[in-house]
């Protein structure tokens, strides 16, 4: 007797992938998060071979992401995976903030499960969209006996959480960063793996249930050319508990920024050093140095340090 096909939960939540544009051509113009979540399965004809429940979690453009929304994001994702029958989990999600879901899912189940976040970079009314081969490639891989933890399918390949990050506002393969690569390559539905799948550690849904506005404020300052450390001031004075500097080059910062930064730090601000630059880790300085983001892109370095200092590790 065959087995039956494993059940795979898909979570919407928006983005491009559910987008509509009044135009078949235009590809920049359109309405993230339109459309239903049956929809996208119903334009994808190869999932009517699978076994599929569908949820909608949100339907926003992932730039308006927040703190309510992924903790009922992880609600969700924490409720399928714990169901015996449920071999994976699938969140369609817009390409804006996915590094940093997918980095905030890993940290806070470190699922033994499948749970892969999916999306596109063009909107499911254009002419070739992208998101029915990135939704079933990701349906596959949460339906894989094999996978575990929080990956990011997208254009035929699956990536981990950690250091990934969007590289480019227009192309199809839009992600990319992570010095070791992917995980594996997707090829009409098999799979070519390379590296392991992400482990880790949860901290759990429970330490993570304040409410938004009781989570510690984090901001991202920018070291440019002409860099006086205003901005730095400015979100000390704004209540910031951290503040994540991306450098130029490896974490580098200008003299004034520097001082801006001091002067934060004496204020009692943590602050972790990453960079702007599109690919590689910032490292220590010396084995005190408990301030670079290591792999982390700056926004994931971000929920890194709102985490921390929400759990009170800083104490
Ligand atoms: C979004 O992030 O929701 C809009 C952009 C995209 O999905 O590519």
């Amino acid at each position: 007797m065959q087995s039956p096909m494993p059940l795979v939960v898909i979570l919407a939540t928006g983005g491009t992938i559910a987008g509509t544009a009044a135009s078949s051509t235009d590809t920049t113009g359109y309405r993230a998060g339109a459309l239903g979540v049956e929809t996208l399965i119903g334009a994808v004809p190869a999932l009517s071979a699978h076994r599929l429940e569908a949820e909608s979690v949100a339907a926003i453009d992932s730039k308006d992401m927040d703190i309510a929304t992924w903790q009922r994001l992880a609600g969700r994702v924490a409720h399928h995976v714990a169901r015996p029958e449920v071999a994976g989990v699938v969140i369609t999600h817009g390409t804006d903030t996915l590094e940093e879901t997918a980095f905030f899912l890993q940290r806070v189940l470190a699922p033994a499960k499948p749970v892969v976040l999916t999306a596109a970079m063009r909107p499911a009314s254009a002419l070739s969209p992208d998101g029915p081969a990135n939704l079933l490639d990701a349906v596959n891989v949460a339906g894989m006996a094999e996978a575990r933890g929080v990956s990011v399918v997208f254009a035929g390949a699956a990536w981990g959480a950690l250091g990934l990050r969007k590289i480019h506002t227009l192309q199809t393969s839009a992600f990319g960063g992570s010095d070791c690569g992917p995980i594996a390559r997707l090829e009409g539905g098999a799979m070519r793996q390379f590296r392991a799948w992400p482990e880790g550690e949860a901290l759990g849904l429970p330490r993570i249930a304040a409410a938004a506005d009781a989570w510690p404020r984090v901001d991202i300052v920018l070291n440019h050319a002409g860099a006086d450390g205003g901005l730095v001031d400015a979100a000390v004075a704004s209540g910031a508990r951290g503040i994540v500097v991306a450098g130029t080059g490896h974490g580098s910062t200008s003299i004034r920024l520097d001082a801006a930064l001091a002067r934060a730090r004496d204020a009692g601000v943590r602050v972790t050093r990453a960079s702007r630059c599109a690919f590689g880790p910032v490292l220590p300085r010396d084995s005190a140095d408990a301030e670079a983001a290591g792999e982390l892109s700056a926004v994931q370095a971000r929920v890194e340090l709102q985490l921390a200092l929400l759990l009170g590790d800083d104490q």
